[in-house]
C-alpha cells in the first residue's frame, strides 16, 4: 500500500509515540477516545505483540506525522483503534491508505475479518466507515468488565 502523493506510509514504530499521541489528544473531541492502555509502555507492547500492523502517515517534505491507525489481531478478528489524520491533512486519502495498509497485513495473516469500537455519537466517524464500506453491526454491543473488579457477591 503507498501513501498518497506528498505523503509517506510506514509501519508504526515505538519512537511515534509522542506524535502519534499529540494526534490523537488534538481529535480527543471527536471520538478518540485516550485511557491507559495508551501510555508510552502500553502502546510499546501493542507494537510488540502485533509487529508491523499499525501504521503512520508523514508528510514526504517536513517528515510531520500526520496520520496514525493502531490495528492489531487476536488470533480471529482483527482490530482497528485510533485512527486519526490531522485536521489541515483529510480528505486527501490518508485515512483510507492507513486502513488499507492494515488490513493487508492482516488478510496476509489469514485474519478474515475486522472489527472496530466506535464512539455512538462520532456521527462523522461513522460516515466515514460507511462511505468505506464497512457495515456497522446494531445487532451487537460491546459489554465490559475490569480485570481487577471484584467479582459479584456469592448467592446464599
Ligand atoms: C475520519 C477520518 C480519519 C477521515 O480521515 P481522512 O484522511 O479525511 O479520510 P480519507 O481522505 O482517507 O477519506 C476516504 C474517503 O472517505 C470520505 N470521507 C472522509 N471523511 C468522511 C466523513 N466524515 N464522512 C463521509 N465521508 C468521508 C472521503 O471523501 C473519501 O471518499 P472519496 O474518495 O469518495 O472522496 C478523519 O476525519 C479524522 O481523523 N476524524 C477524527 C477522528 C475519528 O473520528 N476517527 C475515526 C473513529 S475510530
Amino acid at each position: 500500500m503507498t501513501a498518497p502523493a506528498g505523503y509517506a506510509l510506514r509501519a508504526m514504530e515505538a519512537s511515534d509515540y509522542d506524535e502519534a499521541l499529540a494526534l490523537w489528544q488534538a481529535c480527543a473531541g471527536e471520538g478518540i477516545g485516550l485511557n491507559e492502555s495508551d501510555t508510552r509502555p502500553a502502546i510499546e507492547g501493542y507494537l510488540a505483540r502485533n509487529p508491523g500492523l499499525s501504521q503512520v502517515v508523514h508528510t514526504a517534505q517536513g517528515h510531520r506525522l500526520v496520520g496514525a491507525v493502531l490495528c492489531g489481531h487476536d488470533g480471529r478478528r482483527g482490530y482497528l483503534h485510533h485512527l486519526a489524520v490531522a485536521a489541515d491533512h483529510r480528505r486527501r486519502g490518508l485515512a483510507r491508505s492507513l486502513v488499507q495498509a492494515g488490513l493487508d497485513g492482516l488478510h496476509e495473516m489469514g485474519i478474515p475479518k475486522c472489527n472496530l469500537f466506535l464512539y455512538s455519537h462520532n456521527h462523522a466517524g461513522r460516515d466515514f466507515w460507511i462511505h468505506e464500506g464497512w457495515a456497522a453491526r446494531d445487532d451487537l454491543v460491546v459489554i465490559q468488565r475490569g480485570t481487577d473488579s471484584p467479582p459479584p457477591p456469592v448467592r446464599s
